[in-house]
C-alpha cells in the first residue's frame, strides 16, 4: 500500500563516533538514504567530547534518535557515569530512540546496557564481539604491516565480526520499526583464534605474517616500550585477559535476526581488505 513502510519518518540522527570504525560506516548508510545525520566527535562541525560535559547539550539539539558508541570502551574507569549522564541529559533533550555499541561480556559494558534500558526510551542494544577491524584501522594495523602480530592470546577462540555488519544492524535500528527493545549478541559466523585471523590475512596478502603468542607481563613491558599511554596498556591487557578466558567463545545470532542474512565471513574481510593494499603486497 502506498505509505506504508517499514522505516521511520527521517529526523535527523545523532552518530557519537561518527568518524571511527563502526560510526563511520553508519554515517556513510545513512547518507546514502538521504537521513540527515549529525555526527558527534571532538573533530565534527559541533565538537562533541566525552569528557567535556558543556559539548553534550548542543549535540543533541533538535535529535530524536541517537547511536551512542562510547570511547575508548565501557570498561574504562568513568565509563558508566558518562554513559548515565548522557543517557539522561538525551532523555531531557528529546530523545526518544537510543541505539548502544556495547562489548560481549565485559560487566561494566551491561551496567551500560542497563542504563539505557531503563532509561524510558526506546533502546537496542548491539552487544558486539572484536571487530575485524582493529587488524586494519586500529592497534594491530602496524604490527600486521610489519609481519610479527606479538599478543597475549592462544588457544581461545573468538568469533570476530565485521563492522559492516555492525553498521547495517545499527542502521536498521536507527531508522527502522522493529527493533526496539532488542538485545542483538553480533558476533561473526566463525570461531577464530588470533593465530588463525593472522594466517587467514597472511594468504590474503600473500605475505609472510607470524604470530607469537606472548605472556601478559611481555606484551605489556612491549607495549610500554614503545611509548604506549599506560590507560590504552591497561585496557587491552585487561581485554585480552578478561574477554579471552572463554566466555565469549561461541558465536550469536544477532546479525540474523537483525537482518535476516547471515554474518559476512572474516576470509572475505581479509581478501576484501588485503587487495586496498593496506596491510602490503596482495
Ligand atoms: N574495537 C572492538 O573490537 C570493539 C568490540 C566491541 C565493542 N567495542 C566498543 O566500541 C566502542 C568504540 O570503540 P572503537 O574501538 O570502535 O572506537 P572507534 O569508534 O573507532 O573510535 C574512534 C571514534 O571516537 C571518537 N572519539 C575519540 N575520543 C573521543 C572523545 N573523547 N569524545 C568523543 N568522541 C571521541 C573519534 O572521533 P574524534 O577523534 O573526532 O573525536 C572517532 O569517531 C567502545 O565503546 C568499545 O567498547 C569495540
Amino acid at each position: 500500500m502506498v505509505g506504508m513502510t517499514n522505516e521511520r519518518e527521517h529526523k535527523p540522527i545523532l552518530v557519537l563516533g561518527g568518524t571511527g570504525k563502526t560510526g563511520r560506516r553508519i554515517v556513510e548508510r545513512l547518507n546514502g538514504r538521504g537521513v540527515p545525520v549529525r555526527i558527534g566527535s571532538r573533530t565534527a562541525q559541533q565538537p562533541f567530547d566525552w569528557t567535556d560535559q558543556t559539548t553534550w547539550a548542543p549535540v543533541l539539539r533538535d535529535m530524536e534518535t541517537v547511536y551512542v558508541s562510547y570511547y575508548p570502551d565501557l570498561a574504562v574507569p568513568g565509563a558508566l557515569e558518562a554513559v548515565g549522564a548522557f543517557t539522561e541529559l538525551a532523555v531531557a533533550s528529546g530523545v526518544s530512540r537510543l541505539v548502544l555499541l556495547s562489548g560481549r561480556g565485559e560487566d561494566e559494558a551491561k551496567a551500560a546496557e542497563e542504563l539505557v534500558q531503563s532509561s524510558g526510551v526506546e533502546w537496542t542494544i548491539l552487544r558486539s564481539a572484536w571487530f575485524n577491524q582493529n587488524f586494519s584501522e586500529d592497534y594491530l594495523l602496524e604490527p600486521v604491516r610489519g609481519g610479527a602480530v606479538v599478543l597475549p592470546a592462544g588457544a581461545v577462540p573468538e568469533p570476530f565480526i565485521d563492522a559492516d555488519d555492525i553498521a547495517e544492524v545499527a542502521v536498521a535500528a536507527l531508522t527502522e520499526h522493529g527493533h526496539a527493545g532488542r538485545l542483538y549478541e553480533l558476533t561473526g559466523p566463525r570461531l577464530l583464534t588470533f593465530g588463525e585471523a593472522i594466517a587467514e590475512i597472511s594468504t590474503a596478502t600473500g605475505r609472510a605474517i607470524d604470530f607469537v603468542q606472548a605472556s601478559l607481563e611481555e606484551y605489556a613491558d612491549a607495549l610500554t616500550a614503545e611509548g604506549v599511554p599506560a590507560e590504552l596498556i591497561e585496557l587491552l591487557t585487561y581485554l585480552f585477559t578478561t574477554l579471552l578466558d572463554g566466555r565469549n567463545a561461541q558465536v550469536a545470532d544477532g546479525v540474523q535476526r537483525a537482518l535476516g542474512r547471515p554474518p559476512r565471513d572474516f576470509a572475505d574481510y581479509a581478501t576484501n581488505t588485503a587487495a586496498t593494499g593496506i596491510w602490503g603486497k596482495a
